[in-house]
């Protein structure tokens, strides 16, 4: 990534990672990512907010020196997670007088993570100030996102929140701030429905604590700054809202075409109903537009083959994972084939525990699906779509 001057004496010194295509080895990046880190120059002291990933180091480094850095003072770590931490031996390395400055919590992952020894480091409370000469950083404690250790830094004269992930989005982008709102809008969400979405509530709470700021600018470690912070901001608040949309997410896996059979059949018989549907063939489907999908509906509904005595592991990996990023639906349903028997829908249920939804009756049809299984899966849709109506 080039050397963006944000101000003057601010700059953004991160590196781009166009090619990369999976972060924690799940989740997908159709437009790569950024590890933003940004160097801000007081009178008297410098400090670097947030490092890079370590396969970045080198362009991070080369960044700094660009700019003809003799001494960094401070390291600001918002997030211990790798992608933001992990080059930070190296930096110490070139400037050994360095201070890594963070809360009590992230200097124990760092110390775990990166064995930093403890005398690197300046540990800081939240609502703590740090004065770099004529510029002031507030560290403010914004837990769970999406770590329990995460903290945000806001330069109190330049009004710019440095939120870390909060707010971010994996997006390759060449110029410092937003061009393209809807596009950024569109990988901030699926950014939040991968990783945030589990944390609404403490999100929620995050949310207001920023919002007492006043914001010019909020400078993620992923994806673009936001130079009008309110549109990221809304965005936030409805996705982390208790609202839903009068939308099924309906996820099949289908063996012989049984289930892909009443996957049709029941997507059409939603739709006739007035009811948004969300198809997604699991063998095929990307997972983020899964779980951006169920950012806001009401209901998930799940199709299986019965497979060696129980769901298909397509339809389990997506159980699971719907239940791992607590989206807040309400309703949920399991329908499929069957050869001989088995406990398809038991263990489907089983695997989303961490829902609070209503299940409706499963439809399960022995064989190929008849006149009756059509009938069933028709009162399965009637069923969703009163659901639907009285939210
Ligand atoms: Fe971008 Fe949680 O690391």
């Amino acid at each position: 990534m080039a050397v963006h001057e944000f101000k003057p004496g601010i700059y953004s010194v991160g590196a781009n990672d166009w090619d990369r295509r999976l972060f924690d080895a799940l989740v997908p990046l159709p437009d790569g990512t950024s590890y933003n880190s940004y160097l801000v120059k007081g009178s008297e002291k410098t400090a670097v907010i947030d490092a890079v990933d370590p396969t970045k180091s080198g362009e991070w480094i080369a960044n700094i020196k660009k700019l003809g850095i003799g001494s960094i003072d401070y390291i600001i770590s918002s997030h211990a997670e790798q992608d933001h931490s992990g080059a930070i031996p190296d930096l110490l390395a070139q400037f050994p007088g360095a201070k890594v400055v963070t809360n009590d919590k992230c200097k124990g992952f760092l110390q775990d993570l990166l064995s930093i020894p403890a005398g690197k480091f300046i540990t800081v409370d939240d609502g703590e100030l740090l004065t770099l000469g004529g510029r002031t950083l507030e560290f403010i404690f914004t837990p769970w996102v999406h770590w329990p250790e995460t903290l945000c830094t806001y330069l109190r004269e330049d009004k710019i929140l440095f939120s870390c992930d909060f707010f971010g989005s994996h997006l390759a982008t060449s110029g410092l701030f937003v061009k393209d709102v809807p596009k950024v809008l569109e990988d901030a969400r699926r950014y939040f429905a991968e990783i945030m979405m589990p944390f609404r509530l403490a999100i929620r709470k995050n949310v207001q604590k920023i919002e007492a700021l006043d914001i010019a600018y909020i400078a993620p470690s992923h994806g673009p700054v936001h130079d009008k912070p309110g549109i990221i901001i809304s965005a936030y608040k409805d996705w982390i809202s208790d609202r839903v949309e009068n939308t099924v997410v309906l996820a099949y896996v289908s063996m012989h075409g049984s289930t892909g059979k009443m996957a049709s059949y029941l997507s059409d018989a939603l739709i006739d109903r007035g009811i948004e549907v969300k198809l997604f063939n699991l063998t095929e489907t990307d997972i983020g537009q899964l779980a951006m999908a169920l950012v806001d509906a009401a209901t998930i509904v799940l199709g299986t083959p019965t497979v060696l005595a129980g769901p298909h592991p397509a339809a389990v990996y997506a159980a699971i994972l719907a239940n791992a990023l607590k989206p807040r639906v309400k309703y949920a349903a399991v329908f499929g084939s069957y050869g001989w028997g088995g406990q398809t829908v038991d263990v489907i249920i089983n695997n989303m525990k961490n829902l609070k939804v209503e299940f409706l009756e499963p439809v399960l049809t022995k064989g190929f699906p008849l006149e009756e299984d059509f009938r069933k899966l028709a009162r399965m849709a009637d069923e969703i779509a009163a659901r639907h109506r009285e939210l």
